[in-house]
């Protein structure tokens, strides 16, 4: 038998439910923020990401789906969304006649080769956005509030948002001498991964997990001291509008996010769920004033976030937030096979009247269809009998009363109608 590859999974039953409500409730949001939808090629050139998210990630080094096609191109299944989206921008010149910033929201699979576990797979979902214009303390607390107001609307209210301040890039370079001085003199005591990370990207060590009790770790240089008056004015006018509109938060110094493309804010929406431990991000997002630039494109300043669908998909299940039972509003059920084409027909004009209705075309006992019709919780059934038929009736069945009633196939919608 072949096998699903590693990693992924088939979306079935009431996932597939769970995911057309996630996704429902996700566009509404985003058109209530007057976001655009935006849909990018889930592959693109190698070098996109190479650049965009940076050489020295952990998600370039180690875990993109590289291949050449059959033309010897390289090509990379995108690891996330942000790259693809700057790259669309530039390419349809999308920043060209417009004063206003550009609001864009997507969903789509991701492809990472990490290690599988609760919460990480190998294809995985994400729902994001992404807005574009000048860099402002306002846009940041917008664009963290829709978060916010997402997961609120999914009743999901068990999520901290952590938030730090990266600066410039001049105030990171300035920082980065300062720490990577300071994790050569404890370069004994750092991990494996750490020690590489101080000639390629410092400032993950920030957030090592392995390194984390360690006593030279909780003395690291702070960034914080590093960061422009300007950075910090902008920071702190973004924290007062998260306080404006009631967002809690809690600045975290070691959060420096995996993806290189960022400069000041970046934060992270994080639960409690315990199921989720290892996976406990369920968002995560910042600010990247250039990377529109780095690849190719003006002077545009970016930000954004992106959830993690499964892992909300996971808090949501366990919660019961979402009703997974699914119903049905009418089955129509011939009593004998001859009148499966007046079924269908019936069926169909009850479907244009706007009812949701099962037909059933089996050449079975009308036992077996009935049961059928309460499986799938039905409120009623168009029961089809030759002797209604003669003048042009049918029997509808209330199917939780069980009452029965004749009726003119002219009058039935209308009948319908009135009863829901
Ligand atoms: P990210 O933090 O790499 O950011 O991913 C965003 C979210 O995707 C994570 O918080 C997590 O919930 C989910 N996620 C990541 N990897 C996996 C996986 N292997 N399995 C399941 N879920 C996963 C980005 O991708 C940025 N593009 C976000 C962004 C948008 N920043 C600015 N704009």
């Amino acid at each position: 038998m072949i096998t699903r590859p590693k990693g992924t999974y088939d979306l079935l039953k009431e996932d597939s439910i769970i995911y057309n409500n996630l996704l429902g409730a996700w566009i509404e949001i985003c058109d209530l923020n007057n976001y655009k939808f935006i849909k990018t090629p889930t592959f693109e050139a190698s070098s996109l990401f190479h650049r965009g998210v940076g050489e020295t990630t952990d998600i370039v080094t180690k875990e993109t789906y590289d291949f050449k096609d059959r033309g010897n191109r390289d090509i990379t299944l995108r690891p996330e969304g942000t790259a693809g989206i700057v790259r669309a921008i530039i390419e349809n010149k999308l920043y060209a006649n417009t004063n206003n910033y550009l609001k864009y929201y997507y969903y789509g699979p991701m492809f990472r080769y990490e290690r599988p576990q609760s919460g990480r797979f190998r294809e995985f979902n994400q729902l994001g956005i992404e807005v574009f214009g000048n860099v402002s303390p306002y846009v940041d607390a917008e664009v963290i509030n829709l978060g916010i107001k997402y997961f609120n609307s999914l009743k999901i209210d068990n999520v901290t948002i952590k938030i730090n301040n990266l600066g410039s890039k001049e105030d990171r370079e300035k920082y980065k001498k300062v720490l990577v001085e300071y994790l050569k003199k404890h370069e004994d005591e750092l991990c494996e991964d750490c020690k590489t990370r101080l000639e390629t990207n410092p400032l993950r060590a920030l957030d090592c997990k392995k390194d984390a009790d360690k006593e030279f770790f909780k003395n690291m240089p702070k960034i914080s001291d590093y960061i422009s008056d300007e950075g910090k004015k902008y920071f702190e006018e973004l924290l007062s509008n998260l306080e404006a509109l009631d967002i809690e938060y809690e600045i975290d110094e070691k959060l420096v996010r995996g993806l290189d493309y960022y400069d000041y804010a970046v934060f992270e929406y994080v639960t409690s769920d315990e199921r989720l431990a290892g996976a406990s991000t369920i968002c995560g997002g910042g600010r990247y004033n250039n990377l529109v630039k780095n690849l190719g494109g003006p002077d545009l300043a970016g930000v954004g976030f992106a959830v993690g669908y499964e892992r909300l998909a996971t808090i949501v299940k366990s919660l019961d937030l979402v009703d997974v039972n699914e119903t049905i509003d009418v089955y129509i059920a011939p009593i004998d096979a001859k009148n499966i084409s007046d079924a269908l027909i019936i069926g169909t004009d009850l479907r244009d009247a706007g009812f949701k209705c099962e037909i059933d075309y089996r050449d079975t006992n009308f036992k077996n269809k009935m049961s059928t019709a309460s499986k799938m919780n039905a409120a009623y059934a168009v029961i089809i009998g030759e002797e209604e038929l003669k003048d042009y009736s049918v029997v509808l069945k209330d199917l939780k009363t069980k009452e029965e009633k004749k009726i003119s196939i002219n009058n039935l919608a209308d009948e319908l109608y009135i009863n829901f």
